[in-house]
């Protein structure tokens, strides 16, 4: 238990497809907190799983939404409002890229692969916060999930650095538009976690041990160290940050070598 109480406080979580992904883990914390969650799933062939870990929570509202699909994000958020009538939080922790995309030269990136990359992991940000703003009658905070290479160049990242930059720019975009309705927004850079998007990226075994090896700390982070991350943003502990992108990664972006 953490001594930060969200009771009273509702909020959508989008990206959970098992018990592995980030935002399971934040889910988890947040409605250990006490928060009222609404769950969101890609698709049927997710739903059942999802429903399953929502299911452990108090009273989750369990919601289709494929962020390709703009008449799924409105009815989403109708449900939402319906039954939680405000939020104060939104957690974005989506994002995709093709396969072939992540393993061929970046310069071979194809035009559609592109749109949907950046479609699916930047683009969803904005929309979402679009519907979510009205609902955010007190404030209230939106996270993003993000990661190192949206600066600097990780072999087989691919076209998802190149999303990953555009995210972290639409975060002080709308951290600067939403401001003064007291609306929140900042990305968490986590460093590389054992989730099933990360099986897509090309040589990412590799890349948790470069990391352990050089960050300061000597070690991986966890995805409880995430979500506690995020849990602090959600809450009223972080009320003055906005706009930020806040590394959880061990220190490793601060090494040169
Ligand atoms: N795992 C890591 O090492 C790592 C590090 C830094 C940042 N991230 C980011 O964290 C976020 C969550 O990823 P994860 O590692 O938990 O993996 P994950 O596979 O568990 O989560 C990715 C989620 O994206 C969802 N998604 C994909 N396409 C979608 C669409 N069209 N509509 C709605 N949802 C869609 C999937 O359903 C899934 O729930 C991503 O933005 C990822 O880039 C991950």
């Amino acid at each position: 238990m953490y001594p930060i109480d969200l009771s009273g406080k509702n909020g959508i979580i989008l990206g959970v497809a098992n018990e592995r992904s980030i935002a399971w883990a934040i889910a988890d914390i947040l409605g250990q907190a006490g928060a009222r969650l609404a769950l969101t799933y890609q698709n049927d062939r997710l739903k059942d799983r999802v429903a399953r870990l929502g299911a452990t929570l108090n009273d989750a509202l369990l919601v289709p939404c494929d962020a390709t699909d703009d008449q799924q994000i409105t009815d989403m958020f109708e449900q939402v409002e319906q039954t939680f009538g405000e939020i104060s939080f939104l957690v974005h922790s989506i994002a995709f890229a093709n396969r072939e995309d992540l393993s061929r030269p970046f310069s071979e990136t194809g035009r559609d692969g592109f749109r949907l990359a950046l479609e699916v992991s930047a683009y969803s940000l904005i929309p979402l916060v679009r519907h979510a703003a009205p609902l955010m009658k007190n404030g209230g905070s939106v996270v993003t999930m993000t990661f190192h290479a949206s600066q600097q160049v990780y072999p087989g990242y691919n076209v998802m650095g190149t999303a990953k930059a555009a995210l972290e720019h639409e975060v002080r975009q709308l951290a600067s538009e939403f401001g003064e309705k007291n609306i929140r927004l900042n990305a968490i850079s986590a460093g590389p976690l054992e989730t099933l998007a990360a099986r897509g990226i090309d040589g990412f075994r590799d890349m948790r041990h470069i990391h352990a090896e050089r960050a300061p700390l000597k070690r991986n982070i966890t995805v409880e160290e995430v979500a506690q991350t995020a849990l602090f943003l959600c809450s009223d502990l972080s009320t003055g940050i906005t706009g930020s992108v806040i590394p959880v990664d061990a220190g490793y972006n601060i090494m040169a070598v």
